[in-house]
């Protein structure tokens, strides 16, 4: 097993496909009385969030509490880092606190990175700036293959706000490196020049959403990442809705079997609509479950569970 989750592309196949089998196990003690195992006791994991999260962040103490560890929750809000503490000071002062794995979302691409050459322990990226969010990837990966029976082979749109996207990133490396076809659809203006070849080659790009649907197994709908937007990408939020948003009518053009994904918050009423994203078709309450037996999996297997 690999020291660190920093990016979708640290997983080849056997250890991705480990990952997911392991998540599925870990999936079997939601349904207990008493949702807890001891694997992880003694351990201690530190959540250290610089940028909002619901999902994530609580999903990441969930897990590390399933698994007996001890957690720490630090919020850049509220801390020293106010003061001006550089993130490499406030990584040496939790490693001095026992840390075994640190979780960390930053807005700085590359923040994971650089912390996991600063701490003994392990480090996850829990997002990135613009880069990557690989357990999301993973969470994503697995309902795909609860849902559908298998990854290789399905092919995958990935659709809107493709240039703010980490969920998009981590996806494509992930997905390809499972089997899955990738298909990056919006606006030029937010899928960047050369991106589908420089994460994966196979990876096409389409500008037309209507053109694509009939031919894909699942259509996930990224957030339009207004809070990163300097310039203005797209005329309205309303044109944007009406060329790239996923509307009943749009949903209803889908192949039958196929799944309706979002890796949330959703801007409701502009990339998806509320009557899809509600609908039957819609895996998005069952992804963020999901999200709890994949970080189980990671956290497990990144501190040496399996081998205690
Ligand atoms: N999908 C996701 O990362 O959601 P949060 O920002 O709420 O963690």
């Amino acid at each position: 097993m690999i020291r660190h989750l920093l990016s979708g592309a640290d997983l080849d196949a056997g250890t991705a496909t480990l990952v997911l089998d392991t998540a599925a196990e870990m999936a079997t003690v939601a349904g207990r009385e008493v949702k807890k195992l001891p694997a992880l006791r003694g351990r201690t994991v530190v959540n250290l969030f610089y940028e909002d999260s619901t999902r994530t962040r609580i999903s990441f103490e969930a897990a590390a509490k399933r698994l007996s560890a001890d957690v720490i929750n630090f919020s850049a809000k509220g801390s020293s880092v106010a003061k001006g503490e550089s993130l490499k000071d406030t990584a040496l002062t939790l490693q001095a606190m026992g840390a075994d794995a640190v979780v960390v979302r930053h807005p700085a691409s590359g923040a994971p990175h650089r912390l996991a050459e600063w701490v003994d322990g392990s480090v996850v990226n829990a997002g990135d700036g613009t880069h990557e969010h690989p357990t999301q990837a993973l969470l994503d990966a697995y309902t795909m293959r609860s849902r559908l029976g298998r990854l290789d082979g399905l092919h995958v749109a990935i659709v809107g706000d493709v240039l703010h996207s980490r969920v998009a990133r981590s996806n494509v490396l992930l997905l390809s490196t499972l089997g899955a076809k990738v298909t990056l659809v919006g606006p030029p203006t937010l899928i960047p020049v050369d991106i589908a070849a420089a994460l994966a080659p196979g990876t096409d790009v389409c500008y037309d959403l209507d053109a694509v649907l009939p031919d894909v197994d699942v259509v996930m709908m990224l957030r339009v990442q207004r809070e990163r937007m300097g310039d203005s990408y797209f005329p309205s939020a309303r044109e944007y809705a009406r060329r790239y948003g996923l509307d009943g009518p749009r949903m209803r053009r889908l192949p039958g079997h196929a799944l309706v994904m979002h890796p949330g918050p959703m801007n409701r009423g502009m990339e998806i609509t509320p009557e899809v994203a509600d609908s039957p078709r819609s895996t998005i309450v069952e992804q963020v479950a999901n999200g709890v037996s994949v970080r189980m999996a990671v956290l497990y297997l990144l501190l040496g569970g399996n081998n205690r």
